[in-house]
């Protein structure tokens, strides 16, 4: 795998998929700015980076003026070269059952949120010679469970808005691309199975139904899904602009009947 080094990433989400790419960039020689709006997790993001190059912030990515005080601290002095959305909320409703406050919070938080970090961090990129952004978008934006309205509706506006973005900014040297996990273990799908299992229910065998959804027979890591990250952000991936990439086990390959 390429090396990071002399390269500064910002990587949103400080839990998960988002906390396992800042640590395996870091680990590769970058300087990371990691954000979330959990201060527990923001701790213990902070624990886990000891050692390495990695300053953990707390941001409301929701918020443009958070993330614009963010982006700039972060890229002010040196510049940015990569980009990692990775902070969402997962949460459940219906046409019916979605309220218009609940509606509108998971498109600020899921959606908003990757333009308001990309427009805020695209100077400090052009002004590199181009870099790399991803968004973490979801199997949830190709096909979808019950449910998920909103939660989906964000994931499909992710898929649209890489494309978007990657037409435009290719002219600058910015690669723009998404990654559609499926079921990967973190704290987000925990909380998936323990509203799949209800209050009485086997948390471990309800993560092992969902691995069996998927053909290769499991849920997936957040190795897995770092190592897509960078892979993408890396010289290697050049030719590699406006695309989504499953990292999803086969679970969209298949029917499911
Ligand atoms: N885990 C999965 O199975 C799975 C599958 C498909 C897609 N995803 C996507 O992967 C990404 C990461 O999710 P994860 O599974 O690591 O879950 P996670 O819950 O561990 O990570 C999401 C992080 O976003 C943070 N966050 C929420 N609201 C925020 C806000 N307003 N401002 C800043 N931070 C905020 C949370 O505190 C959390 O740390 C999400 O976009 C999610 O939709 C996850």
């Amino acid at each position: 795998m390429s090396d990071f080094k002399g390269k500064v990433a910002l990587v949103t989400g400080s839990s998960g998929i988002g906390l396992g790419a800042a640590l395996h960039f870091a680990r590769l020689g970058a300087q990371v700015h990691l954000c979330g709006i959990d201060a527990e997790l923001n701790a213990k993001a902070a624990e886990a980076g000891q050692g390495l190059d990695l300053t953990v912030s707390r941001v409301d990515v929701a918020d443009a003026g958070e993330v614009e005080t963010w982006v700039t601290q972060a890229g002010g002095a040196h510049g940015i070269d990569i980009l990692v959305n990775a902070a969402a909320v997962q949460t459940y409703g219906t046409t019916e059952t979605t309220t218009p406050d609940h509606w509108a919070r998971v498109i600020a938080i899921n959606l908003t949120s990757c333009y308001l970090t990309s427009h805020f961090a695209y100077p400090y990129l052009k002004a590199r010679g181009g870099g790399s952004i991803i968004h973490v978008a979801s199997v949830q934006g190709h096909a979808n469970q019950n449910k998920v309205l909103a939660y989906a509706t964000t994931k499909g506006g992710i898929h649209a808005l890489t494309r978007a973005q990657a037409v435009d900014a290719a002219r600058d040297g910015i690669r723009v691309n998404s990654i559609s996990p499926g079921s990967v273990r973190t704290p987000l799908l925990e909380f998936a199975a323990r509203e799949a299992a209800g209050s009485d229910g086997d948390l471990e065998a309800t993560i092992a139904g969902f691995g069996t959804a998927h053909p290769i027979g499991r849920v997936g890591t957040i190795e897995e899904t770092s190592a897509l990250i960078a892979f993408l952000c890396s010289d290697a991936a050049g030719f590699c602009t406006g695309g989504d990439y499953l990292v999803d086990g086969g679970l969209t390959a298949g029917l499911g009947v």
